[in-house]
């Protein structure tokens, strides 16, 4: 597995570090045997696995869930669970329980938080207490209702000096590394130039350190608009539909089981009636 100071060696070496979420154990799995050095178990898993509008209705308990089955099925891959919502404002007291919780039951490699202001001194607390944490800017989903909805962020000059701003702070504070969502491709640039720590960019161009996607949406996996950042390898949506539709159509008219599909006894062996 890959450690947090070979992620730093593949900044300096432009070696793209490759992030994909992954919410159970077969999302994992494939995830793992295609290669990729991190798995984020995302809270996005509220949208995508749990039918929610937004992230906010995601518990620590959902996180742990999903991140068990997540290790279970990538055992020596890095991986980082997303700290959900308003489970790391409330006190550091409570905080810190709820890190330590999410970090022990899925053994992950490192938690995620959003934003910077207040969550520095809680990126700080944790690196200390011996938790490696990622930092997150630009769109904060949990915060969505407070950005007043889904945009690109950074885009003038006060926001960008203050998104750079804080990635250094994230930074200083200890982070191992920052994901950068939705951020126009010159500030997202600008800010791995400036930062030792990688960058690991979703919606922010090809000049960051590496790139994280959703696995439902480069999947096309039972999501249906997807944004501009987003390739899809693969429709799922529509093979699966197909395959699913093929077995309900041979159930009906009886091309299904046959004889390959079928256990048998002699009819000797059968109960008279
Ligand atoms: O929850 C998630 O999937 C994320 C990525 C979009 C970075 O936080
Ligand atoms: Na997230």
């Amino acid at each position: 597995m890959l450690t947090k100071s070979k992620f730093t060696k593949m900044k300096k070496e432009q070696n793209k570090i490759t992030m994909i979420t992954a919410y159970d154990y077969p999302s994992a799995k494939i995830a793992e045997q295609a290669g990729t050095e991190m798995i984020l178990v995302g809270d996005s898993l509220g949208m995508v696995v749990l039918g929610y509008e937004s992230t906010i209705p995601v518990t620590v308990n959902d996180m742990i869930h999903h991140g068990k089955a997540v290790r279970r099925g990538a055992k020596n891959t890095f991986v980082v669970v997303d700290m959900p919502f308003m489970s790391y404002h409330v006190s550091l007291e409570e905080t810190m329980k709820n890190a330590t919780v999410l970090f022990q039951e899925t053994e992950a490699q490192a938690l995620k938080l959003e934003g910077a202001g207040d969550v520095l001194y809680t990126i700080e607390k944790l690196t200390f207490g011996g938790i490696p944490v990622v930092g997150h800017l630009g769109l904060t989903p949990q915060s969505v209702h407070v950005l007043g909805g889904y945009k690109v962020q950074g885009k003038d000059k006060k926001t960008a000096q203050q998104m750079l701003d804080d990635a250094k702070r994230v930074e200083e504070a200890g982070a191992i590394a920052l994901v950068l969502e939705c951020v126009p491709k010159e500030l997202a640039q600008l800010i791995s130039e400036e930062l030792s720590i990688p960058t690991i960019g979703i919606g922010a161009g090809a000049d960051v350190d590496g790139q994280v996607l959703v696995y439902h949406d480069i999947l096309k996996y039972g999501v249906d608009r997807l944004p501009k950042f987003v390739k899809t390898y693969f429709d799922s949506n529509e093979h699966m539909k197909e395959a699913v539709q093929s077995y309900v159509t041979e159930v009906k008219s009886g091309s299904f089981p046959k004889e390959e599909h079928t256990f048998t006894i002699d009819d000797s062996l059968l109960p008279k009636v």
